[in-house]
């Protein structure tokens, strides 16, 4: 299903009330939350939002773990571009979660031990029960994680390639498209499927061609973000913007 708000600060606002939901119905039973995280601009309201009810009205992460969808191959995490770096800016280091229950793909690997790496990501997270909740955006690509164009519905974790206009989108970042990396170590849609819940945010209109093409055209590769439509779970949040193009 498709829900559309007026504006995204409404909308990021809802998916942390959903958050802090699962939080703390998870904590009533003395049970962890487990949550899978996106990083770019998207979800950046959602954990505005999350660290707002943590500082005022007191939710507690002590009993959440988090896995990260992805981050880029190789990077450092003490790098500014990392996805740990922008995970702790902004949420990490403003609630009082666990540092051990916070799991972001390492880009540091060396390249042999990649591949046992990424079987061990996607373990731990079904060791965890999967994710209660999925935060996804979307990428110009139709990617969701770094699945892009090619990917199979029933991938895992793995390392990939990023595609040409992925990297282009995050060249401002970097400072120059030629220092974007061109790999990725990311969640497979697969290892996405295991989420109780997944919500796909989008916001603006540059989103709005590809969202209308992962919510209308029929599932394929060409769009991995279409392979959505198999969850009963799935929910499309949208600002009006985003969804002008739905029919
Ligand atoms: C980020 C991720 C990507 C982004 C997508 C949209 O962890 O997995 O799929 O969600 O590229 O990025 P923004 O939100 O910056 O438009």
């Amino acid at each position: 299903p498709v829900k559309v708000f007026p504006d995204k600060n409404i909308a990021s606002i809802k998916v942390a009330q959903r958050i802090a939901e699962i939080i703390k119905r998870k904590n009533s039973k003395n049970e962890y939350a487990v949550l899978g995280l996106a990083t770019g601009q998207t979800p950046v309201g959602v954990y505005a939002e999350l660290v707002r009810m943590h500082k005022e009205e007191g939710l507690s992460f002590q009993n959440v773990i988090t896995f990260n969808l992805d981050e880029y191959y190789p990077m450092k995490p003490t790098s500014a571009q990392s996805y740990v770096a922008f995970m702790n800016y902004h949420l990490f280091d403003h609630v009082d979660i666990k540092p051990e229950n916070v799991n972001i793909p390492d880009g540091t690997l060396d390249k042999e031990n990649i591949h046992d790496y990424c079987l061990q990501y996607e373990n731990k997270i079904s060791e965890a029960g999967g994710m209660d909740i999925q935060v996804l955006g979307i990428g110009r690509t139709g990617h969701i994680g770094f699945n892009e164009p090619g990917s199979a519905p029933n991938s895992g974790t793995r390392l990939v390639t990023l595609d040409d206009l992925t990297r282009s989108d995050a060249s401002r970042d970097f400072g120059g498209k030629e220092n974007v990396p061109t790999k990725a170590i990311t969640m497979g849609i697969g290892t996405i499927f295991k989420a109780k819940e997944i919500v796909l945010l989008a916001w603006s209109k540059k989103k709005a061609p590809i969202v209308k093409r992962a919510v209308e055209e029929e599932m394929s590769g060409d769009v991995p973000a279409t392979f959505l439509q198999m969850s009963d779970t799935v929910e499309f949040i949208l600002d009006e913007d985003a969804a002008s193009e739905l029919t």
